[in-house]
């Protein structure tokens, strides 16, 4: 649970679900516009003791597969993707040291994709509105603007795929080997969605179970899928059946609750066909995404990036899988110290906040003991890291273990 207040995190959950899109959308403007340990290749548990085995019949059990691979590739510094970006602002730079100093610690290596300024933009460039014309250029636009400046460089240079990180990002020390035991897990739970022949959708998984081949150059078998969603937000209980339970070490130990009502077990994580989710704070992309992401953005100008993409999954325009619990989240400055205005880009910062200064004293001697001046975002769901990026660096050179 590390840094994670949890009581705080349910509260917020369950108060933003009510609440509803329209403030995550704002949730989404917000994010965009801030906008060492040694891998060896996963093996897996034998299925005897995999936790798909045990779970409901909904589940997948489609097991096992004589060509399924433990494969290096996810493990490596790009985590088994062609290309690898975290979208920032040049002006941020807070934000940049803070993806180095995580990059750094769990050995991978994003490149700085350059944010849109809201500067940069001007109406003209933008496509034409069904709804009321925006009287300027926004944050929201710039944020979209920056996103789909990636799908339309991936169809140029044709990457195979690519993974985007928004600037706030926070993942695992170990998150290479999270990978490699996701790119594990996909191997069955792709052909055993497929397998069960699910009629009622154009974006269900499809084609014969043997078709899904994973290789080292395509780990995730890009051709089945549009988009991978590892950091998203707003869980729904709709799809939530279609899981793939698996175990994965490097998960949470204690229970945690997934979308369907059910619970997945210490080292539990799930697999699952997605129907929509918001936020952007991590997501892979194939061409055929970037395509239909590109196609649907020249029809609707006012949508916020994740709005667009949770639109066409709704639409059953885009076949999307998403990991239970998050393999990113989303970090902000922490309560307290007086930067909370530093977290969002829609409002003009000012320095400082309303908690007195003794009240700020107190957190900041706390943060100083801790080497430790962020949080995590409360409306994604994870049960936290095992072993945070964030607090790595504070561990490995003063052995600070994350609280
Ligand atoms: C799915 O369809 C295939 C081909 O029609 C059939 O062989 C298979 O038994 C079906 N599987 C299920 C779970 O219905
Ligand atoms: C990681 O693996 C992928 C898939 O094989 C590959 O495209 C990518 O270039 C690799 N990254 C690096 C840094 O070699």
């Amino acid at each position: 649970m590390s840094y994670f207040d949890s009581i705080k995190h349910k509260a917020s959950r369950r108060l933003l679900l009510i609440v509803g899109i329209s403030v995550s959308l704002i949730i989404t403007i917000v994010i965009c516009l801030h906008s060492t340990s040694v891998i060896f290749p996963y093996k897996s548990e034998s299925s005897s003791n995999d936790p798909s085995s045990s779970s409901t019949s909904s589940s997948s059990s489609f097991s096992p597969f004589s060509s399924k691979k433990s494969l290096k590739s996810p493990a490596n510094t790009t985590l088994g993707f062609h290309k690898f970006f975290y979208i920032n602002l040049d002006t941020r730079y807070d934000l940049d040291d803070i993806i180095q100093l995580q990059s750094d610690v769990a050995g991978i290596t994003p490149d700085l994709w350059p944010a849109m300024k809201v500067s940069d933009l001007t109406l003209k460039g933008l496509p034409p509105s069904a709804g009321e014309w925006p009287k300027e250029p926004s944050g929201m636009l710039a944020c979209l603007r920056s996103h789909a400046n990636i799908w339309r460089q991936m169809l140029k240079e044709k990457w195979g795929s690519v993974l985007i990180l928004e600037a706030d990002s926070a993942w695992d020390v170990n998150v290479r080997q999270m990978m490699a035991n996701f790119a594990d897990a996909l191997q069955d739970a792709l052909p055993a969605f497929s397998a069960m022949n699910i009629t009622n959708s154009k974006a269900a998984p499809h084609g014969n179970p043997k078709d899904y081949v994973a290789t080292e150059n395509d780990p995730y078998m890009a051709q089945h899928w549009d988009i991978l969603q590892f950091g998203g937000c707003f869980e729904k209980k709709e799809r939530a059946k279609y899981k793939h339970v698996y175990y994965d070490p490097t998960a949470h130990r204690k229970p945690i609750p997934y979308a369907d009502g059910s619970e997945l077990g210490p080292h539990e994580r799930a697999i699952r066909w997605q129907n929509e989710l918001m936020c952007t704070t991590a997501y892979a992309i194939t061409p055929t995404g970037a395509r239909k992401l590109l196609l649907r953005m020249s029809l609707q100008l006012n949508t916020p990036v994740d709005g667009l993409i949770s639109e066409l999954v709704r639409e059953d325009k885009l076949r999307a899988y998403s990991t239970t619990p998050n393999v990113f989240i989303q970090w902000q400055y922490r309560d307290g110290l007086g930067s909370n205005n530093k977290n969002s880009d829609i409002s003009k910062f000012k320095p400082g906040d309303d908690a007195s200064q003794e009240a700020r004293n107190k957190m900041w001697a706390l943060a100083r003991k801790e080497m430790k001046i962020w949080q995590y975002n409360g409306l994604f769901s994870t049960s936290g890291f095992l072993h945070p990026a964030l607090g790595g660096q504070a561990e490995q050179l003063y052995g600070i273990v994350p609280s």
